[in-house]
């Protein structure tokens, strides 16, 4: 579907909501900080919030409501929320001096691991807020309007997903061609090292007719390339109602040659995969769906066994390859990407060499790596053995220039070649337009190379530090 041809009226429009703001509309400020999910919850939020008269601004300064989306994951990530919350402090002190009120909630995946904590350390917030109860955004507003301090962090019993209202069509048009669309929730695995399952709690799918919904009102409104989110994506396993009312069980497999034949959703991406739920429909999936983009981010953490065995990822480095090349026999074309962590307790240079032979092995054509951070409460940060700072430092150095080498040589790789590119934007720089290339690289091209949701063959003329440049082929 052309986006130019797209009216502007509503979609998904439930009863009750005001279909125009009034011009008095008060503001929301929200900030996200972390993983895609949090970016895919910060939208669900603003439509919430729109349903109860907020209209979404990115002045923090004339916010009624600032909302920090927050992450846990690292201490760092951690940290920077309390020291926004003191800048926050001091705005909302200015605003009370000029007679308004401004409203400070912590969201996220801190506001869950840290609940009353938040307030107790900045007393400026007003609300915390967990992952899996923002359909209770506007109740508790209206709480705390009353002058209550709230923190909502319980395991919601209803489904958040059935609850949420659906961004309107208008806003859906806004937020572009590209659509994030969460589909799994939470994490059994426990690797040792990570807060995840404890933030966003045990594993949950979303049914295949809510996914199923959701996504056609995504291509109606112009989306081309949905990414499908989960904490553990590839573990989705959601209920499907058949024609006779009986109820079936779907992998990720199915549900991605299900979505393809919605029309106008061109691309199918999914992110974040564990290499022990790559099942085999899911690997046929990359083989006979075009729509699904040869580009796959799949963690491996580490190349030592020993140290893969201690952060509980319960696969070898030799069955992670042996993965990889079932994936590159159904679709050679396939470019890889992961998460490392160095220096997890006990790592020696040895485990350490082995994650950097492991990374020669792939040849990755993009990548995250991290420090170890200790995180209170996994079974990692009670480990002995933990790896001096300085150490760290030297390793994830060395990683991460062999990561950024085999970056650079994919992008090189590609000069010449003619690919697809979903234009996705304006460029920064004026005459220009940023595509997407089928391996996520932004392209940039002449900006009347095609209208924003075209899909073009391009022949890419040069690279730059993380794009491609290219010209119509
Ligand atoms: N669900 C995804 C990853 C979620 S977190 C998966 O299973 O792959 C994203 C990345 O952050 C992880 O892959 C890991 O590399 C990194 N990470 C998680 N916990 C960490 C910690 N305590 N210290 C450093 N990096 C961490
Ligand atoms: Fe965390 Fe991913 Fe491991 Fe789950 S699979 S515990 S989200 S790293
Ligand atoms: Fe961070 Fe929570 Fe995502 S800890 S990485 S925001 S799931």
């Amino acid at each position: 579907m052309d986006l130019n041809t797209i009216e502007s009226d509503d979609i998904g429009t439930a009863a009750g909501q005001p279909a125009v703001l009034s011009p008095a509309a008060k503001k929301v400020f929200i900030k996200t900080y972390g993983c895609q999910m949090n970016v895919y919850d910060s939208q669900r939020m603003t439509d919430a919030l729109a349903a109860d008269g907020y209209a979404a601004t990115d002045a923090i300064g004339e916010a009624d409501l600032v909302l920090l989306n927050t992450c846990h994951i690292r201490e760092k990530a951690a940290e920077k929320v309390y020291s926004e919350l003191g800048r926050i402090r001091d705005m909302k002190a200015e605003r009370a001096l000029a007679g308004r009120e401004m409203l400070v909630g912590v969201a996220g995946c801190v506001a869950q691991a840290e609940g009353a904590e938040i307030i107790r350390r900045s007393p400026a917030v007003d609300l915390v807020i967990g992952p899996q109860t923002y359909h209770r955004l506007p109740d508790v507003l209206a709480r705390v309007r009353g002058g209550e301090k709230i923190v909502e962090t319980d395991y919601a019993i209803e489904d958040k997903f059935e609850h949420l209202p659906q961004p309107k069509r208008a806003e859906v048009i806004k937020r572009g061609v590209t659509a994030f669309l969460t589909v799994q929730e939470g994490c059994d695995k426990f690797c040792t090292f990570c807060v995840v399952p404890y933030t966003r709690g045990s594993e949950v799918s979303r049914p295949v007719a809510q996914i199923v919904a959701e996504a056609e009102r995504l291509a109606e409104a112009g989306v081309r390339e949905v990414t499908l989110l989960g904490q553990n994506v590839n573990a989705w396993h959601g209920r499907s109602e058949t024609k006779g009312g009986r109820t079936e069980e779907w992998g990720l497999g199915r549900l991605l040659f299900r979505l393809a034949e919605i029309p106008g959703l061109a691309r199918l991406r999914y992110t974040t995969s564990h290499p022990r739920d790559m099942d085999d429909e899911l690997i046929a999936a990359h083989r006979d769906l075009p729509a699904l983009m040869p580009y796959l981010h799949l963690p491996v953490q580490s190349g030592s066994d020993r140290i893969l065995k201690a952060m509980n990822r319960r696969h070898t480095a030799k069955d992670y390859l042996a993965l990889l090349d079932r994936i590159r026999t159904a679709r050679p074309d396939i470019a890889l990407s992961g998460d490392f962590i160095v220096g997890f307790p006990g790592e020696t240079e040895a485990d350490f060499e082995a994650t950097m032979d492991l990374v020669r092995q792939v040849n990755y054509a993009s990548a995250f790596s991290f420090k170890y951070s200790p995180r209170p409460g996994t079974p990692g940060a009670e480990m002995p053995d933990h790896v001096p700072e300085t150490v760290k430092d030297g390793r994830l150095q060395r990683l991460q220039a062999l990561l950024v080498k085999q970056q650079q040589d994919f992008g090189l790789s590609l000069v010449g070649s003619t690919i697809d590119t979903l234009i996705e934007k304006p460029g920064r720089q004026a005459g220009q337009k940023v595509g997407r290339s089928p391996w996520l690289q932004p392209v940039i091209v002449d900006e009347k190379a095609g209208e924003i949701g075209d899909i073009i063959q391009v022949r890419i003329t040069k690279t730059g530090y993380n794009s491609l440049f290219a010209e119509l082929a």
